[in-house]
């Protein structure tokens, strides 16, 4: 693979995400595959300007699964779904992928496997089965009911206890019902996911997505949950004190065993989706020596309200608890969340917050995640309720990349297992290709910047106190220094440059007013949601 192995390749890496059942359909079945993903590898990255230039994907699950949770119930951890493919599928992937110089990771669902995985049906056949123990099972409340009052984090479900007709027990389900949680305090869990681990690393898949790893360890006496605490079950779980099915202490451990794995082979790599919102306790993932996750998705950048102040206070109150072996990874969407461009607004007008977000995005001292069809300004998609498929009702967000009719991978939309919106052809990247004030002509620009600038890619990060509306950060590297003014106001804001800089020469702005490589001082004007990056002398 071009660029070898170096252990630390993520920590400049942009990731992408990619939902396979919606990124590129290879057959025509109105769902995507991989072969699909293969086929469009060269948009993602050619090796040129002219593509993405993504370093990394992260696939959202391809796993045999009955799709309850699309994907995030598992029925066999080491096959491929029919949907997307075969491992042959996979194999052909991560050579096309690592030939052009990109990392692939896959999503590894260690919580929970559906309730039709074999371990679990072995589990509930009877109850005196080796597997039983593989799950968390418990007799009913002393006067019938659930054991205790722990919440599903959907809230369409209720009891996060499902129960078994046959034996009369309770076994645990903190998402569906068909997806059964594993008892890790079960060596033998551990041990089979570590081989699962083990056989996707030797296919070369370079790390994994780890999915609610904060949520392995439940306490094993299940006492209730504080009732106000039991409210709080959105799986973003922002509760500001424990509950007793999250965030244990003993999950550090097993989170060190599953890191321990990992390192068998050189250059992989652990992101975990803590949804954890005090920096301090989600900062504990990153291990107490480089033992645990290279990085975690912060939850705080993912929440923040569109407003200068809060981003920056979100940004500083993770950063603050970084360690020097780790780095947070920001990314704006997910398939969990409304999409950026529909919950910021951000193609109002001219689109230049799109192009600020960014470019904010892109400049952090963290490590970048795009979300398919963010660089097009893909918004949520309006899914009438006859055609909602999400228990959680994310569907939204899900929808089908937006290629432009008749081009390689391309949904049809009358096909298309989601709906697709009426202007796809006019958000599309077949449009936005041809167009070079598009916004994916400025994330294509922003990404070859970000790829030659030392200071972007692993320089220090330090803040400049500015007004509240302008975010003004310096990044520093090999001798070379730049400062990002980001203008979160209506209106025009002054530019400011750190006490020792008296000039900096325009290198990359959202603005395409803005004449690039003129020098310009403190003061100068920035206009209205401009974002500026500055080479200083
Ligand atoms: C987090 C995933 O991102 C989400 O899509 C899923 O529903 C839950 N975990 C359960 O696996």
């Amino acid at each position: 693979m071009p660029g070898q192995r170096s252990a630390d390749w993520w920590r400049s890496a942009v990731f992408y995400q990619i939902y396979p059942r919606s990124f590129a359909d290879g057959n025509g079945d109105g769902m995507g595959d991989l072969p699909g993903i293969t086929a469009r590898l060269d948009y993602l990255n050619d090796g040129s300007a002219a593509s993405l230039q993504v370093d990394a994907l992260w696939l959202s699950p391809f796993f045999p699964s009955p799709q309850v949770d699309f994907g995030y119930d598992i029925s066999d951890y080491t096959a491929v779904d029919p949907v997307y493919g075969t491992l042959a599928d996979v194999d052909r992937l991560l050579a096309a992928a690592h030939r052009r110089g990109i990392r692939v990771i896959l999503d590894l669902v260690l919580n929970h496997s559906s309730t039709r995985h074999p371990w679990f049906l072995e589990a509930q056949s009877d109850r005196r089965s080796p597997r039983r123990s593989w799950y968390v099972w418990a007799d009913p409340a002393p006067g019938g009911g659930p054991p205790n009052n722990w919440l599903s984090s959907f809230p369409a479900v209720g009891s996060a206890w499902t129960v078994d007709e046959r034996s009369g027990q309770y076994f645990l389900t903190t998402f569906t019902p068909a997806q059964a949680d594993l008892n890790w305090h079960n060596p033998d869990v551990r041990r089979a996911m570590h081989d699962v681990m083990r056989f996707w690393l030797s296919r070369g898949v370079d790390g994994f997505r780890l999915d609610v790893p904060h949520r392995l360890a439940k306490d094993p006496m299940l006492r209730d949950n504080s009732p106000s605490l039991a409210a709080a079950r959105r799986f973003m779980d922002h509760a500001t004190d424990r509950q007793r099915h999250i965030d244990l202490p003993e999950v550090h451990e097993i989170l060190r065993g599953i890191r321990a794995v990992v390192d068998e082979f050189a250059g992989r790599v652990l992101l975990g989706e803590v949804t954890i919102s005090e920096p301090r306790r989600l900062a504990r993932y990153f291990g107490d020596a480089d033992n645990e996750l290279q990085m975690v998705f912060d939850v705080l950048f993912w929440d923040s309200p569109w407003s200068g102040p809060a981003f920056r206070e979100a940004i500083a109150a993770v950063d603050r608890h970084v360690p020097p072996w780790s780095l947070p990874c920001r990314a704006m969407s997910t398939h969990d969340h409304r999409r950026a461009a529909s919950r910021y607004g951000l193609l109002a007008g001219d689109g230049r917050r799109a192009r600020l977000a960014a470019m904010m995005q892109m400049t952090l001292r963290s490590v970048p995640c795009i979300y398919y069809g963010e660089e097009i300004g893909m918004t949520d998609v309006p899914v009438g309720p006859e055609r909602i498929r999400d228990v959680d009702q994310r569907d939204a967000n899900r929808t089908p990349m937006q290629w432009g009719t008749g081009t390689l991978g391309a949904f049809d939309p009358a096909r298309s297992w989601l709906p697709m919106p009426d202007e796809t052809d006019r958000v599309s990247v077949l449009r936005q290709t041809a167009d070079p004030d598009s916004l994916l002509a400025f994330y294509r620009r922003l990404l070859a910047y970000r790829r030659q600038s030392a200071p972007l890619r692993h320089g220090t990060f330090e803040w400049l106190s500015s007004e509240p509306d302008l975010l003004a950060y310096c990044r520093t590297a090999e001798g070379s220094r730049i400062v990002v003014l980001l203008n979160f106001a209506p209106h025009e804001s002054r530019a400011i440059l750190p006490s020792d800089a008296p000039m900096g020469v325009a290198e990359l702005s959202t603005d395409p007013g803005r004449r690039v490589g003129t020098a310009l001082a403190a003061g100068h004007p920035l206009s209205a949601e401009e974002g500026l990056i500055l080479r200083l002398a």
